[in-house]
């Protein structure tokens, strides 16, 4: 573990239990449907990637990349697409998966923009969820953890641009902020 981590908050074990029970979850509910993940980087890359082996319902893949204005650590709900999706979704069932929502306004934002696009039908799926953090109401359909409005990093989520690549969550040293 490195020395900037403190402790870990949700281990590699509890992340793949979690996520054979989110796909559980989606295949019964999407049986006899095609799913398309949307999946949003780069956040998302890791429980995109265990997702989408865990699904027995048949899956594709497509990806966006959205950058909020705002500082590191906060979002101000003002969206922009860095990268869109490479393929009409018209008619599709779209599972939008997201690492963390925290404020919830660049998810509102993507939801919105989305369903814009005539799909069939959009839900989320989650990794974390911070319910204390919400500045808007966004209905997540399927939520790994919800934690407490703490910074926490590794499964695909960075602080400046580190530490995705843990294969756990953990809480990073105040000292690494501060420095
Ligand atoms: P929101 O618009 O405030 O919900 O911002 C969500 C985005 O902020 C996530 O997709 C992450 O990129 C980032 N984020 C929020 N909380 C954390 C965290 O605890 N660790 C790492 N990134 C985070
Ligand atoms: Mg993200």
């Amino acid at each position: 573990m490195p020395p900037e981590i403190e402790r870990v908050v949700i281990s590699e074990r509890e992340i793949a239990d979690k996520v054979a029970e989110l796909a559980a979850a989606i295949d019964a509910d999407y049986v006899g449907r095609e799913v398309l993940l949307v999946g949003v980087l780069k956040g998302a890359v890791m429980v995109m990637a265990d997702l989408a082996r865990a699904l027995r319902t048949p899956a594709s893949m497509e990806f966006m990349a959205v950058s909020s204005y705002g500082s590191s650590t906060s979002s101000s709900g003002v969206v922009r697409i860095l990268k869109d999706l490479d393929k009409d979704i018209t008619g599709k069932h779209v599972l939008v998966v997201e690492d963390v929502i925290d404020s919830g306004l660049t998810l509102s934002w993507l939801l919105r923009n989305l369903q814009a696009r005539g799909p069939a039908s959009v839900e989320v799926c989650a990794l974390l969820r911070k319910p204390e953090a919400a500045k808007v109401e966004v209905p997540v359909r399927y939520v790994g953890f919800d934690i407490g409005n703490e910074f926490v990093v590794g499964y695909g989520l960075d602080y400046a641009e580190r530490y995705r690549g843990l294969p756990f969550l953990g809480l990073l040293r105040a000292e690494v902020y501060t420095a």
